[in-house]
């Protein structure tokens, strides 16, 4: 009998996404293997929407063809709040059985791979591809997004240095990445930034920042860029933006700090037009790069490989430039390890 596969994108959508899903479907041709694609996540898996194709479908080899270089992804994504329940866990694994599914490709995150465990955990073989443009999957150099993630906040990095150029105004630059700095000091290192501030350092300090900025103002940098992490922001010393900004703008007590609110405070302890910008979700929808594309290319097949072998329970990822594979639960176990040397070499001079 032919052996049947399941795909699914999970977590925030990242570039590169399609790219894999195409390849398993290729993958699994190849393998004369069925692809089911799970739609909407882990939520298609417990069967969230009444309608069974809004759930999962056949994907043959041609109606995947073409997605390959698409940004998005087209089996749809989620977060599902229920799947953290064990109920529904055994639902979908339940189901995956009940349709002869005997593995399983979650491309997502690290919330996507603990979702993967919970499936191992009840006999389902899942293979994960770091789907992700975090790079917060410790085990993998890189994942799938990263990359075009890095290269959209260098464009955007480049463009807004032209007007704050133009203008003499330093430039705060939000960029995504939840708990992990890596987009920012990629994105800082590209562009020859001046300074980063990630969620890696805890503690970090308004008035350190400023007093940086002062510096290179001094010093005739009138277009400093200060790329920022967006999970810095929940770890700084607590500063008082209320306290701060009332005598300039109209501020609420116990307003948290943000890109706009921070370009307002360094303008007024540096006496510069720090203007702020904040980059969003272009980062997550673009096409991926050549570099994601090979990585979505390399995993797509490795993991189709894997479980026609009857190999589950599997990460794959990167390590030293080429794909590779190991055990899930180890993966997950990784500890992540700052890069303290490039952070110091950026926030030099
Ligand atoms: P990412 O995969 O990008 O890290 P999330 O952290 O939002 O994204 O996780 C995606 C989904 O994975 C969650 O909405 C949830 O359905 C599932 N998930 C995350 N953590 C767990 C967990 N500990 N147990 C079961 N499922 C989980
Ligand atoms: O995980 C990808 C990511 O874009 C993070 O960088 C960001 O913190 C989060 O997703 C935003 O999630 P949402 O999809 O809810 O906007």
């Amino acid at each position: 009998m032919q052996k049947k596969i399941a795909v699914l994108t999970s977590g925030g959508d990242s570039p590169g996404m399609n790219a894999a899903v195409m390849e398993v479907a290729r993958a699994a041709a190849k393998a004369n293997m069925r692809l089911v694609g799970i739609k909407h996540g882990f939520n298609g898996l417990i069967g969230k929407f009444p309608k069974a194709s809004d759930n999962y479908t056949i994907l043959s080899l041609d109606t995947v063809l073409d997605i390959a270089d698409l940004p998005g992804t087209y089996l749809r994504t989620a977060r599902s709040p229920e799947f953290f329940e064990l109920e529904y866990q055994q639902k979908a694994a339940d189901f995956l059985k009940g349709i002869g599914v005997c593995g399983l490709v979650v491309i997502g995150g690290d919330g996507s791979y603990q979702g993967a465990q919970k499936l191992v955990e009840l006999g389902v073989p899942c293979v994960g591809i770091p789907g992700t443009i975090d790079n917060d999957l410790e085990y993998s150099e890189t994942s799938l997004g990263f990359d075009t993630a890095v290269n959209v906040c260098m464009e955007a990095v480049r463009s807004i240095r032209a007007t704050s150029r133009s203008h003499d105004r330093p430039a705060v630059v939000e960029v995504m990445g939840r708990n992990c700095g890596d987009i920012a000091m990629s994105t800082a290192m590209s562009t020859a930034s001046e300074v980063v501030v990630v969620p890696e350092v805890e503690g970090w300090e308004v008035d350190q920042v400023a007093a940086r900025l002062s510096s290179l103002i001094a010093r005739g940098n009138t277009r400093a860029t200060i790329v920022v992490a967006e999970g810095a922001w929940k770890v700084m010393k607590p500063f008082d933006v209320y306290e701060f900004l009332k005598p300039y703008k109209q501020v609420f007590p116990g307003e948290p700090m943000n890109a706009y609110r921070f370009a307002s405070i360094l303008k007024r302890m540096c006496g510069a037009e720090v203007r702020a910008n904040v980059i969003g979700y272009t980062q997550r929808g673009h096409e991926p790069t050549a570099q994601d594309a090979v990585f979505a290319f390399e995993a797509g097949n490795m993991a189709v490989e894997l479980l026609k072998n009857g190999v589950g329970n599997q990460a794959i990822g990167v390590r030293l430039g080429r794909t590779f594979h190991m055990d899930l639960v180890k993966a997950l176990d990784v500890k992540p390890v700052f890069n303290q040397h490039q952070f110091d070499l950026i926030n030099s001079l």
